[in-house]
């Protein structure tokens, strides 16, 4: 470990806030459409649970073509933990009481496939959807604390080996990691589920290894990183240091940023480095990697190679960066990084709005100033022609029912309190009942911008859990699951948060509060290494 003294040089002459800032805008009012738009998203979330209980009941994800299911998350029943906290917040009393009764005898001893077990996702949908659940539910089903514990204590074996940064696949059978190398996505996002668990059970240790993995990535930051201050994608947990030079915002390094901000709103630590780390790589970001499309003018976060050269590619994945920085930018009262937040949501809602179903595409590429390079191929004619329409072309076309951009969209809302979100929400509503609906339930899209292009048969359990989630709650009385009292895991699963409190450990009412030290100053760049490939935020 980098010694503590050293890391806090290391910040010390970069931005420095504390979090006292109101995530919400106070008052904001519904215009009376919300009330059926509401009812639309719980109608749609009724329909695919009906088609997942009745064809794929007590298995992972619902195959609503082919009228069956499969065990993609190691058979523990994925849709129904990862749709309770949904459930319980669209008040599905019926749903709600039967996947709490069967989530509280879930066995997580083995896995029930032969697959390896993922420390990132199991966390993010079966722990978090299993405590945030427990909450929800007025704590009353110690059954689903014990549960969680039971994961928990299997999951702990990521760090078996004396290794500060977890491995990411497990074997539950023997307990041994698969010794590979990880990415900062998967090894930075535990913190706010493992910290939960540690609440409930008195148990420290889950809250100590999640927090110290995400500490050691903030730490290298500082010493040495691809750009200044940014975190390069892959990490090796055999030896805590990072591999390759990629930095992204995307998939494989998404979440990692976000838990930096969440982890210390949740925590209210009085540890810095959370924040700090947070705030030097979105100052970094806008220096390095913010971009404009040179047609329509939309705003996204480019990612930096292992060659050192920006490749203008977007993704549904790195979408959720415009609500995190809405988010964060309210919290530490910096206006600027709102208004940036409030751009990348609008170019990622431009995504949607462009295509022939109105819905967004997995990848798709800009142009800027300083060229189309995406790491790929140029840009088709065809594709080009789009872009001179849209501002952005499409990379990989199919739609597998992802929250990111109707999250952010959330975020934004919530914060301004502007009805033109409400008008994206109703319209992505409208799109997924023309182009998603099957007679099971709801499936993906291959090619978003051909409304002929076919069905994917695959309800992912994060369309219960994210997508209807943040959709309802656009539409909802903003008072439920306010943005002061909960913080969402990456997985849309809110945790009770804490009052605030300064760095002194006093308790403070939100306000603006933020206080800027100093300016930054440049660091050395170090030297570039082999690219890792991209992996996802909430899996394929
Ligand atoms: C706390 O959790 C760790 C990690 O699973 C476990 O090894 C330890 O035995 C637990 N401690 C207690 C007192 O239960
Ligand atoms: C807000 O954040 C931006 C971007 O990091 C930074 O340049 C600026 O100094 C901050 N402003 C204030 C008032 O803290």
């Amino acid at each position: 470990m980098i010694p503590r003294l050293l890391v806090a040089l290391g910040l010390a002459f970069l931005p420095s806030g504390i979090l006292a800032g109101s995530a919400q805008k106070p008052n904001i009012e519904l215009p009376n459409s919300a009330a059926a738009n509401k009812a639309a998203v719980v109608d749609i979330f009724t329909k695919s649970y009906e088609g997942y209980r009745k064809f794929a009941f007590g298995h992972d994800s619902l195959l609503p073509l082919s009228e069956s299911f499969t065990d993609d998350r190691n058979g523990w029943g994925a849709s129904i933990v990862d749709g309770m906290s949904t459930m319980a917040i669209m008040g599905l009393d019926d749903f709600l009481e039967e996947a709490v009764e069967f989530s509280s005898k879930i066995d997580f001893s083995e896995s029930k496939t032969a697959s390896t077990v993922s420390v990132f996702e199991t966390t993010i949908r079966y722990l978090g959807g299993l405590l945030s659940a427990y909450e929800l539910t007025g704590k009353k089903h110690q059954a689903l604390i014990d549960r969680a514990r039971e994961l928990g204590d299997k999951l702990a074996f990521a760090f078996s080996r004396n290794n500060v940064i977890p491995f990411s696949f497990l074997d539950f059978s023997s307990d041994r990691p698969s010794i590979g190398n990880s990415n900062i996505a998967e090894a930075g996002t535990l913190a706010l589920e493992w910290e939960t668990l540690s609440k409930y059970t008195g148990n420290r240790t889950y809250a100590d290894l999640a927090i110290k993995a995400l500490a050691h990535i903030a730490e290298l930051v500082c010493f040495g990183a691809p750009l200044p201050k940014l975190a390069a994608q892959g990490i090796d947990p055999r030896t805590g240091a990072f591999v390759g030079g990629y930095v992204s915002w995307g998939g494989g390094s998404d979440s990692y940023f976000e838990y930096l901000i969440k982890h210390a709103r949740l925590s209210n630590t009085n540890d810095n480095l959370f924040v700090d780390s947070w705030l030097t790589a979105i100052d970094s970001s806008i220096k390095t990697l913010l971009r404009t499309s040179t047609v329509g003018n939309h705003v996204y976060l480019a990612d930096f190679d292992s060659n050192r050269r920006i490749r203008h590619v977007g993704s549904h994945l790195a979408c959720f960066d415009g609500g995190n920085w809405i988010l964060g930018g309210r919290l530490l009262d910096n206006q600027t990084i709102v208004d940036i937040g409030l751009q990348l949501t609008d170019a990622c809602w431009n995504t949607y709005a462009g295509t022939q179903t109105g819905i967004g595409p997995e990848g798709f590429a800009f142009i800027s100033d300083d060229g189309d390079f995406t790491g790929g191929s140029s840009p088709t004619q065809a594709q080009l022609d789009f872009y001179k329409q849209h501002g952005f072309y499409i990379t990989s076309g199919a739609y597998i029912l992802r929250p990111e951009v109707l999250e952010s969209n959330f975020y934004a809302f919530r914060a301004t309190g502007d009805q033109k979100y409400l008008d994206r929400a109703a319209a992505a509503v409208k799109s997924f009942n023309e182009h998603l609906a099957t007679q099971n339930g709801f499936a993906g899209l291959n090619n978003v911008n051909n409304a002929a292009g076919g069905l994917r048969d695959h309800t992912e359990s994060f369309w219960f859990a994210e997508v209807l989630k943040y959709l309802y709650l656009t539409f909802d009385d903003p008072e439920h699951i306010h943005l002061d009292k909960y913080v969402f895991n990456t997985e849309a699963h809110p945790f009770e948060a804490p009052a605030f409190a300064t760095t002194s450990g006093k308790v403070v009412p939100p306000k603006p509060g933020f206080v800027v030290q100093s300016p930054d100053a440049p660091l050395p760049l170090i030297s570039p290494h082999p690219m890792l490939p991209s992996t996802s935020r909430t899996g394929q």
